[in-house]
């Protein structure tokens, strides 16, 4: 595959990201209280996979709300952990800019910008080029296509649901909500549907850390299976280019600000919708089966008053924050909660602190499906970034849900989940139930 005309610009093996340093170095991060307010650093992935974190953010909100780090290969950065600060953030897109990249690590550099990588797409972009890009999709997830799309989405999830295995335990993350979401990007993508899996597995490898044994081993194998992702959709690219669809690779070769850039410099905006739609929705669906055993009381109110699933959607997606943070850049020296930070620093804006902070959401930690705010959580962001799948995510849960309530007298956790190796993707890998049929 190394020898292929497709070059992404991928970075080698000697390459190492902040997270991967910290994942290496942080075996056994020590609990908050026997740390010192400097010594904590959020970021470290093993707080996430030993979910572990909420201690440390804790601390953070009380003790030191804009909190800095530094790592060899990131440089500084600050953890932005209240709600209040984050919104300020997220508003003032021009002095914190996306354009150099969404996660911690070193800045987007011109040459990787001018490579097409699967890191440069709008979600990573400042305007005017990311109202451009972002409106060519926009169609796609507006809600005239999401009512066509809604009884499609109905039967499908039943279909999956019918034949989930009645009195055995099983693995609830890939048997539900890896085949749900995936099969709602095959059909957003028109994607040939015996491939679907190809999405799951491109989306998952995205944020993977290489390591022995891991997901993925090295950068080059990584490098390797996007390239395998640029060809395949710029072979659906050609075909959609002379047949266009209502699908959302159609909508790129179509629309007017991306139809003349080639397809490999597509590869980001596609990973962005495969990642956006994919890993979040999927971790939303595990939260909200584990959440509810975790919480009984709340289900069994569920179960009385199904007229309640909407507001468990938004509380579910605030309780279980399936993306961590998203990064920013300074593009001057500017203050935030009292904090001097510089030009060139990154910001962490930890959505997952700010939807704990007690400022806000009063037993932050607890679901409560009657929450009256639970629509201020910031799990989709906030200002001009702002998620455009909600309505999309917000439906499939809910579809979800109402189809659940129909069919089965509980879904019930029969251990604890496993997490994946990142702070970055707050999900689940493993998620035993048993399902009773009414
Ligand atoms: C529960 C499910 C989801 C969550 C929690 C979520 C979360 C997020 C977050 C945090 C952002 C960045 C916001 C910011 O920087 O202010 C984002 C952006 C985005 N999301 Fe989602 N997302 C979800 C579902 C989806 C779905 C189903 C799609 C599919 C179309 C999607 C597509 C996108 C795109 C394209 C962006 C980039 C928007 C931009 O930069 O303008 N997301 N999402």
């Amino acid at each position: 595959m190394s020898d292929t005309k497709t070059d992404i610009g991928w970075p080698d093996d000697e390459f190492r990201t902040p997270e991967q340093e910290q994942a290496e170095e942080g075996l056994g991060v020590p609990a908050a209280d026997q740390l010192s307010i400097e010594q904590i650093n959020p970021l470290n992935a093993h707080l996430f996979a030993e979910h572990r974190w909420h201690d440390h953010f804790e601390r953070l909100r009380n003790e030191d709300p804009v909190h800095f780090n530094e790592l060899a290969t990131a440089g500084r950065y600050w953890s932005v952990t209240k709600h209040e600060d984050l919104k300020a953030v997220e508003m003032d897109w021009k002095s914190f800019s996306s354009a150099d990249g969404i996660t911690l690590g070193p800045k987007i550099t011109p040459e990787l910008r001018d490579n097409p990588s699967p890191i440069i797409s709008f979600i990573a972009m400042d305007p005017p080029d990311h109202r451009e890009q972002r409106r060519a999709v926009t169609p796609a997830v507006q809600p005239a296509n999401l009512l066509n799309l809604e009884p499609l989405i109905r039967e499908r999830t039943i279909d999956v649901l019918e034949s989930i295995p009645e009195g055995e335990t099983f693995d609830w993350v890939d048997t539900v909500s890896i085949e749900l979401t995936t099969m709602m990007l095959a059909t957003l993508f028109d994607f040939p549907f015996e491939d679907r899996r190809k999405l799951t597995r491109w989306s998952d490898i995205v944020f993977a850390i290489p390591q022995p044994g891991g997901l993925v081993e090295t950068q080059a194998q990584k490098r390797d299976e996007f390239i395998e992702c640029v060809e395949y959709f710029s072979k659906l690219w050609e075909e959609r280019k002379d047949k266009p669809g209502h699908d959302m690779v159609s909508m790129l070769a179509h629309g007017e600000a991306t139809k003349d850039i080639p397809v490999a410099a597509h590869l980001g905006n596609l990973l962005l919708l495969i990642v956006g739609g994919n890993d979040t929705t999927r971790n939303t669906m595990s939260g909200s089966v584990y959440g509810l055993n975790k919480f009984p009381e709340q289900y069994d109110k569920l179960i009385a008053n199904p007229e309640l699933v909407p507001n468990m959607v938004t509380e579910i997606v605030r309780w279980q924050t399936p993306l961590a943070y998203m990064r920013r850049t300074a593009t001057q020296d500017i203050e935030v909660g009292g904090k001097q930070i510089k030009k060139d620093d990154q910001v962490l804006m930890w959505y997952l602190s700010a939807n704990r902070d007690e400022d806000v959401f009063e037993n932050a930690n607890d679901i409560d499906i009657e929450r009256a705010n639970a629509d201020q959580h910031l799990s989709f962001g906030f200002g001009i970034h702002r998620c455009m799948g909600i309505r999309l995510a917000e439906m499939q849960l809910r579809i979800l849900w109402e189809e659940i309530l129909q069919r089965f007298e509980r879904i019930e956790v029969q251990g604890e989940p496993e997490r994946p190796l990142s702070s970055f993707v707050n999900g689940y890998t493993y998620l035993p139930v048993k399902a009773t049929r009414k």
